[in-house]
């Protein structure tokens, strides 16, 4: 418990952690009496509130009933090989693998890919890739971290172990800062130096995607993700990425060659031993597949456009945030961790609902709070947000970008 310290006081005391929420409508939810605007759902599309997507689920539970508890090996619904095939299309990958979770995939998969060789894990790649990678080394394989994005350091890794096989494991669009990873620099490593680059885009996939010159924002089309948006090939690269966020269903999937396909069908435990995800999922997935080639882009379009009014806002007033991306991952650390429980108080007070980035989830010098913007909140919402930001901006200690920082820095010299 001392090592998750700080998270289980504010789970214990906090409205904004371990929440019940009584109730929901659009992209606001009510807590107790209270109706807060919501900027922590992964909903990334909104599809969690399209009515086309909603309507098509009492059909296929007419047909398929609620969950098909076969395990994947003796059988699955037809619906899987129609999603297989649509993502495989949307990727432009060779194949692609559906599993129930993300946290599934890293953990069964990163295992049978490293097998007795070595993993090379960004030091601030998920938890779950962590963890993903720690049974492998339980299973043998050696597990070293590099520092974030530091080319130089993994190379020298790379070129300090003679193990094999090798997997070089990174997040896509990160789920604290927003950005993503240079990944030419990334398939270029792993190319000179025998490697697989296993990518997790939990949150870039349905949000960034391939270029192009009929793109209504600098987020490309399709939301196929961070590889297609960086105009890489799949060529050494595992893809993953899930339908949980901007699809809002539970379902995971790798883009991977057909052979490894095969050979995870029966060597990764979640296709044998787990439950399949539930028939409701596989037609909100099916179905968001279909509504994102119809009109996806205009969806995230509203999301980049409302992301961007609380960019300019952030910067209007100052306020740091490690976002350089303009992605909808908004973080924003506080000047003193201390501060988080008063500050995650006015927030909910002026009914505005974020994610706590506590420690251990975010460095201690990182602390503070994540916004993310989705399709679905209003200008109304954003309205309040940009409102209430210039209010903390006076209340609190926040971090700045420039003016700021030096009186920070002095008042820190005088404390010392
Ligand atoms: C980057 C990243 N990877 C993996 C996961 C876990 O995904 P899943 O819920 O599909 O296991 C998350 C969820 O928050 C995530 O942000």
């Amino acid at each position: 418990m001392a090592s998750v310290e700080d998270l289980a006081r504010l789970k214990a005391s906090h409205p904004m952690l371990d929440a019940v929420i009584d109730e929901q409508e659009g992209r606001r939810i009510r807590i107790g009496d209270h109706w807060l605007a919501d900027f922590a759902s992964c909903n990334y599309l909104g599809f969690d509130l399209e009515e086309e997507i909603i309507d098509v689920v009492p059909e296929y539970l007419a047909r398929w009933g609620t969950h098909p508890s076969w395990s994947r090996l003796l059988g699955s619904p037809v619906l899987y090989e129609e999603i297989e095939a649509l993502t495989t299309a949307l990727l432009g990958s060779e194949d692609v693998l559906l599993l129930p979770t993300i946290t599934h995939i890293h953990t069964s998969v990163i295992p049978v890919l490293v097998g007795n060789g070595v993993i090379f894990v960004d030091g601030r790649a998920h938890k779950t890739i962590y963890d993903g990678a720690s049974i492998a080394r339980g299973h043998g394989a050696t597990l070293q971290r590099f520092r974030h994005n530091d080319f130089e350091h993994l190379e020298q890794m790379l070129k300090g172990s003679t193990l094999t096989p090798r997997v070089i494991a990174i997040d896509g669009v990160n789920s604290m800062t927003g950005n993503a990873p240079d990944l030419r620099e990334f398939t270029r490593l792993a190319r000179t130096y025998d490697a697989l680059l296993y990518v997790d885009d939990a949150h870039g996939f349905g949000v960034i995607g391939e270029r192009s010159p009929a793109e209504l924002c600098g987020w490309g089309m399709r939301g196929n993700g961070v590889v297609r948006h960086q105009g890489q090939s799949y060529e050494d690269v595992i893809f993953v990425a899930g339908f949980s966020k901007a699809y809002s269903s539970l379902l995971s999937f790798l883009a991977l060659p057909s052979r490894l396909k095969d050979v995870l069908k029966v060597a990764a435990p979640p296709y044998l031993y787990s439950g399949p995800s539930p028939i409701a999922s596989l037609a909100t997935a099916l179905t968001g597949l279909h509504v994102n080639e119809d009109r996806g882009d205009r969806y995230r379009y509203e999301m980049y456009r409302k992301t961007r009014r609380v960019i300019e806002r952030l910067r209007d007033l100052d306020i740091y945030t490690p976002n350089r991306s303009g992605y909808p991952l908004i973080e924003i650390p506080l000047a003193d961790h201390h501060d988080i429980d008063v500050v995650g108080r006015y927030l909910f007070d002026r009914g505005v609902y974020v994610t706590m980035a506590a420690n251990p989830l975010v460095p201690k010098d990182e602390v503070g709070f994540r916004i993310q913007v989705t399709a679905a909140n209003s200008d109304e919402q954003i309205d309040l947000l940009c409102e209430v930001l210039g209010e903390m901006n006076d209340r609190f200690e926040l971090r700045h970008e420039h003016l700021r920082e030096p009186l920070l820095r002095a008042r820190e010299e005088e404390r010392a």
